[in-house]
């Protein structure tokens, strides 16, 4: 391991102190004591296998399910503090992003860690402008999904779809292809995505108008009727461009954790960035922004907030869109995607459910209850209310999370890829089953 890379806050070592990184443990049941070096906070659990009752011991290992406070890679990517309520993409705070940058720069400084030059940023929107088509076969293959079919789930399967279109894509050690494919997955979202949209209305598909943005394309892909040219409206084109960027990356999150598991067995990046979309899916991790918005809608009114925070106060339900397993301070996207919704609502209208949100969260924030637990308005909070006076129907939601994680979940594969510590993801586990047993033969068992 790199002792120069910082894996929480940067620290620095004093090293004229006397201080020695390492962790001593006696092991009780042989009085043995091994002392363990200790790196970035951090001790590796291999190290723990030394600790041996004798010769036959496989050795000590660690167990963490659910990875509560397991590392599984070193990354340069995302940095978060959830006490403070931080996050920064490759060092730079998200504030200065979602302020100054676009979401085609932040992917690229996602991606290459470093701000595009002029000249960089003009050639990377160019490659991902001109990969935005996608091939005739993918409309008929999303015309055989029915009618009602989840666009989540027409997305996952399209993005896996593209591995056979694409059979390059399986050289993933070769930089050019990565690069291809990396255009290829940031380009197509946005066309998948509108199209299966346009497929649960029956309506013609739109295809990409290479003049126009990232997120303006996919506004065009989405809601052109019968214009000869979607111009976006400005306000709405830049508020999504802003969500994009928020959405952008997360760290080691359930998604990221899977491209990296599943690209750890060295499939192509369609068939491993599939399986990221399928994990985003779930309503614990992609899917809370829309059960955020279901909440507000059966409070109803701003009158009974305080009988619906009671009862979450009483363990019967959530308050949706608050909390986090993380930031146990304000979620820093929420406070620039409150920012967002205002502007939002000046051009399309006060979404009526903002004043339940807004209450529940004036009560929450003074409220013991919430203040001891340290919850605070996640990303989910607000995002479906944005969303849905932008005209989105609940089931695009988490779509509109997946188009632009695709950059960090590509930026995550591609570490891990060329990270030499990393090999087939394989944990281990506690077996507690049966000891060796006979086959029975049926009709013996009772
Ligand atoms: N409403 C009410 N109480 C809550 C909430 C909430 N939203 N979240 C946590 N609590 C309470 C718990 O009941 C628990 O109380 P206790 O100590 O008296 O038992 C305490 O706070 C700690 O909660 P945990 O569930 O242990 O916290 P954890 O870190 O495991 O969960 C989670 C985090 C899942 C996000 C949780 O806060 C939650 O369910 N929030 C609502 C759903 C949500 O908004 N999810 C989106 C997360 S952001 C994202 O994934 C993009």
């Amino acid at each position: 391991m790199d002792s120069a890379i910082p894996m929480t806050q940067p620290k620095t070592t004093d090293s004229s102190s006397a201080r020695r990184d390492t962790l001593s443990v006696t092991d009780n049941r042989t009085g043995k004591t091994y002392e363990i070096p200790i790196t970035n906070d951090t001790i590796r659990a291999n190290d723990l296998r030394k600790i041996r009752v004798d010769e036959s011991d496989f050795g000590m290992m660690s167990y963490d399910p659910a990875f509560n406070n397991t590392a599984s890679c070193i990354s340069r990517i995302t940095f978060i503090d959830g006490d403070q309520g931080i996050l920064r993409y490759r060092g730079y705070p998200i504030e200065e992003l979602a302020e100054k940058a676009t979401y085609l720069e932040t992917a690229y400084l996602l991606l290459h860690g470093e701000l595009p030059t002029e000249s960089q940023l003009k050639e990377w929107q160019h490659h991902i402008t001109h990969h935005t088509f996608i091939h005739e076969s993918i409309k008929k293959f999303l015309d055989g999904f029915h009618y009602d079919a989840h666009p989540m789930g027409m997305l996952i399967s399209t993005i896996a779809a593209l591995s056979t279109f694409y059979p390059d894509a399986k050289h993933i050690f070769d930089p050019e292809s990565r690069k291809k494919q990396t255009y290829r997955l940031i380009g197509k979202m946005p066309t998948i995505a509108a199209f299966s949209y346009r497929h649960t209305l029956g309506m013609p598909y739109v295809y990409p108008d290479n003049d126009l943005s990232y997120p303006g394309n996919f506004l065009n892909m989405l809601f052109r009727t019968s214009e000869t040219r979607y111009r976006p409206n400005p306000t709405l084109e830049k508020a999504l461009d802003i969500l994009f960027i928020l959405h952008a990356d997360h760290e080691q999150n359930c998604s990221a954790n899977t491209i990296r598991g599943v690209g750890s067995s060295h499939v192509d990046p369609f068939c491993a960035s599939a399986a990221a979309t399928a994990a985003l899916y779930g309503p614990l991790h992609g899917g809370a922004n829309e059960e955020a918005l279901r909440m507000l809608m059966e409070i109803g009114s701003v009158q009974k907030v305080p009988e619906f925070i009671k009862r979450v106060k009483a363990g019967e339900t959530r308050l949706m869109g608050f909390g986090h397993r993380i930031y146990k301070n304000y979620d820093p996207r929420a406070r620039i995607i409150k920012r967002i919704a205002y502007e939002v609502f000046d051009l399309m209208g006060k979404n009526p459910l903002l004043e339940i949100a807004l209450e529940c969260e004036r009560i929450a924030l003074e409220d013991d209850y919430f203040v001891k637990r340290k919850l605070y308005p996640n990303v989910d909070f607000y995002t479906g209310l944005i969303y849905q006076s932008m005209g989105f129907p609940m089931t695009m939601f988490p779509v509109l999370f997946a188009i632009p994680r695709m950059s960090g979940w590509v930026a995550q594969w591609e570490e891990m890829l060329l990270d030499t510590e990393q090999k087939i993801a394989r944990p281990r586990q506690i077996y507690l089953g049966h000891d060796t047993r006979s086959y029975v033969p049926i009709e013996q068992r009772s």
